[in-house]
């Protein structure tokens, strides 16, 4: 992959470190060759089998077992990963000479770029370490929350998240509770629950929806639900942590307030990076982070503390988001469902497996899940999970949150061959 460093830059950027010079993350913008994608809608590029094999170039794959595991954490391609590490390296040999001088201008380029991407504007967002911390701010500086008050969460939620709310009830002396949702649901079928749920818990007043759940997932109508939310009165936070970059969307669409993301999962950032998005002219609803000051409630990064961070990190971001965009995100979330549509098609004619999620192509996304006919519990589940690894070279996990059971989540990632997909599908036949 030399040719994705261009000499230039090499040049650069050995030139500044060898002088010591003080060099910033934007003085070491990276370049690589464009990716050549075929002028054909996203929907053709699914089975483009060119264009994913021209991509996965761009990525070094470990060989051996087949990883569908790719909804812990992204990997970051080749050019990204080259830009971290030149990151590192001049922040290491920089230091505070670099992070009290050009730190602050570079973390708003990489603002910057996130706002971009989601089409928001970058006093919107603040940057934090991972989703769980934008969440954790939002949560515990709320300041609606009175004794008799109601908090909404569903089964399909990041499992941790539903136990901060529910710590989060208990500390206010608030009512918390959490709407069951169906192992295989519809778009429309998950509009009519939630707006059901909305409707009669009495003194709603904060939920948590989940855009692409990490259970199995199911992607949640988001702005439909928000719509009927805040008609009712109820502040909502969206939980994007999973969703940004495995489905194609921006912010507006979504219709929310407040949101968390992370970019090192679908984004494909260096991990320890993430991002809290407030909508203008809501910030009075969250306390600034406790000893911080924003009298005019406009200062989204007042919500936030990041104490010292992996700058490099951060400083990859506007890479990470340009390589994301270079590929193509409508491209990628087709790309991603077309591989589930691959093992989901011919598992749903396995009388011994039950597909869970989405039942229509609306709910649907790259990641998936299922589990043997019946099997609903934990050692079950973790015993397919075994079985699929050792007997047949399928690396999962079992996810153990949802209200119907246990399952096996299944994620490929834009670098996973049909071949890994079939190798799947070959197992899931002969665990009948
Ligand atoms: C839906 C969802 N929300 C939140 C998180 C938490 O992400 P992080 O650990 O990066 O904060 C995850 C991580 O898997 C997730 O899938």
């Amino acid at each position: 992959m030399s040719a994705h460093t261009l000499s230039r830059r090499k040049l650069l950027q050995q030139s500044l470190l060898l002088s010591g010079a003080l060099a910033s993350g934007r003085a070491l913008a990276n370049n690589w060759p464009a990716l050549s994608q075929p002028d054909l809608p996203a929907t053709a590029l699914a089975n483009n089998e060119a264009y994913w094999e021209s991509v996965s170039t761009f990525y070094k794959k470990a060989t051996g077992t087949v990883n569908l595991e790719h909804g812990y954490w992204g990997k970051m391609s080749l050019p990204v990963e080259q830009s971290y590490i030149d990151l590192t390296k001049m922040v290491n040999q920089q230091l505070s000479y670099y992070a009290r001088k050009d730190w602050y201008a570079d973390a708003k380029a990489a603002v910057k770029a996130v706002a971009n991407s989601l089409a928001v504007s970058a006093d919107e967002i603040a940057l934090t370490r991972n989703a769980t911390e934008a969440m954790h701010n939002l949560l515990f500086q709320y300041k609606g929350i009175k004794p008799g008050d109601s908090l909404l969460w569903a089964d399909i939620d990041y499992p941790a998240f539903q136990r901060t709310m529910s710590a989060l009830a208990e500390q206010r002396g608030a009512t918390g509770i959490e709407i069951a949702l169906p192992a295989q649901a519809s778009k429309q079928q998950l509009i009519d629950l939630y707006k059901a749920k909305i409707r009669t818990t009495p003194n709603l007043k904060l939920m948590l929806l989940t855009h692409a759940s990490n259970q199995h997932g199911l992607i949640l109508p988001v702005a439909e639900i928000a719509a009927y939310a805040k008609q009712h009165g109820v502040d909502v936070i969206c939980d994007c942590a999973q969703s940004w970059g495995l489905i194609d969307f921006t912010l507006p669409a979504l219709n929310v307030d407040w949101a968390v993301f992370n970019l090192h999962k679908w984004i494909g950032s260096p991990v320890g990076v993430g991002a809290l998005y407030m909508r203008k002219g809501t910030l009075d609803k969250v306390a600034p982070y406790p000893g911080e000051s924003d009298p005019d409630n406009t200062l989204v990064h007042k919500r936030v503390h990041m104490a010292t961070s992996n700058f490099a990190a951060f400083l990859t971001v506007p890479d990470a988001i340009r390589f994301h965009e270079q590929v193509g995100p409508a491209a990628k979330m087709a790309r991603l469902k077309y591989l589930r549509e691959r093992w989901v098609t011919p598992a749903r004619t396995m009388a011994h497996i039950e597909v869970l999620g989405a039942t229509d192509d609306a709910s649907a996304s790259g990641m998936g899940a299922f589990r043997l006919a019946g099997q609903t519990r934990r050692e079950q589940v973790n015993q397919l999970q075994q079985r699929l690894e050792s007997e047949f070279g399928v690396f999962t996990v079992g996810r153990h949150d949802l209200a119907s059971g246990s399952c096996i989540r299944v994620t490929p990632q834009i670098f996973t061959t049909l071949q890994e997909i079939d190798k799947l599908v070959d197992a899931l036949g002969k665990l009948a």
